[in-house]
């Protein structure tokens, strides 16, 4: 029998992304088991789902510490370790040009909220692979230095609902749809410090047609997240990731640099 992988999942709601990955490590798909599932919203789906499955669950609500930060900024209790120039110099969540108020009450609240994140993730033991299931929140530096203490091995995982670069943030099937694409599909990537912009792990896609609803694009993509989380997983547990610099000469001499996660075809 294979070894198994210790995997954590953060969600933000029904977690059918979640009970994918549930089932395919207890039905064997996976080699890997569950330490816990954290949300950053109480009562939701995917928790429940946890549950059922005796797996722990935990709950860092980012919204109180949001209110408090813009009561007072003052009161917000800041991580000892929180150096916010350190994270500026880091991000690429913002463009240079932005506020400055902003970009610091948002790093400052994701710090309060990271902190509390890594002490739940810390207290549930040792872990391979951090997956991110329908987790609505942008992860900052000050999380992903902390858990990615290797940085040519991330362990951070994240699926998108569509063919990243295209269509990053919230609503990549809304996006897709209301572009008119013709074909849709979902990516899994490791996090690095933008939005939705880490080494691509796996693709998947399907056909959209002129008849289709948004409905009908979510469902479609849906059914293929539920294939490709858990084959991307796989391949991590069994060693098979490995996220490589390229160098690639183009015939005109100009030099093309580019970061792919390759994965080997046997173990
Ligand atoms: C999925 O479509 C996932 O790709 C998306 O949220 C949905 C969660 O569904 N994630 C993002 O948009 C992340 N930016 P689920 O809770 O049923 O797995």
């Amino acid at each position: 029998m294979n070894q198994k992988i210790r995997i954590g999942a953060l969600i933000s709601g029904g977690g059918t992304n979640l009970q994918a990955i549930i089932d395919a490590c207890e039905d064997g798909r996976i080699d890997g088991e569950m330490a816990f599932v954290g949300s950053d919203q109480s009562g939701v789906k995917g928790l429940e789902r946890a549950n059922k499955h005796d797996i722990p669950g935990f709950v860092v609500e980012y919204g109180p510490l949001i209110q408090t930060y813009r009561r007072d900024p003052a009161k917000l209790m800041l991580p000892e370790d929180f150096d916010l120039s350190e994270i500026l110099a880091r991000q690429h969540l913002f463009p240079a040009d932005s506020s400055e108020d902003r970009i610091r009450a948002f790093f400052c609240t994701r710090a309060a909220a990271e902190r509390r994140l890594l002490s739940e993730i810390d207290a549930r033991g040792p872990l391979d692979l951090l997956v991110l299931a329908g987790f609505m929140r942008n992860l900052t530096p000050y999380f992903i230095d902390r858990f990615n203490t290797d940085p040519r091995n991330p362990r951070i995982m994240n699926i998108h609902p569509a063919i990243l670069p295209s269509f990053p943030g919230v609503d990549g099937y809304g996006d897709t749809f209301r572009y008119g694409c013709k074909v849709g599909g979902c990516t899994v990537h490791f996090i690095d410090y933008g939005e939705d912009s880490g080494p691509i792990v796996g693709q998947r896609t399907f056909p959209i047609l002129e008849t289709d609803t948004l409905d009908d694009v979510k469902r479609k993509g849906l059914e293929q997240e539920w294939l490709l989380y858990p084959e991307c997983i796989q391949n991590f547990a069994r060693g098979r990731v490995n996220t490589v610099k390229m160098t690639h000469r183009l015939d005109d001499g100009q030099v093309c640099r580019r970061t792919v996660v390759k994965i080997a075809q046997t173990d």
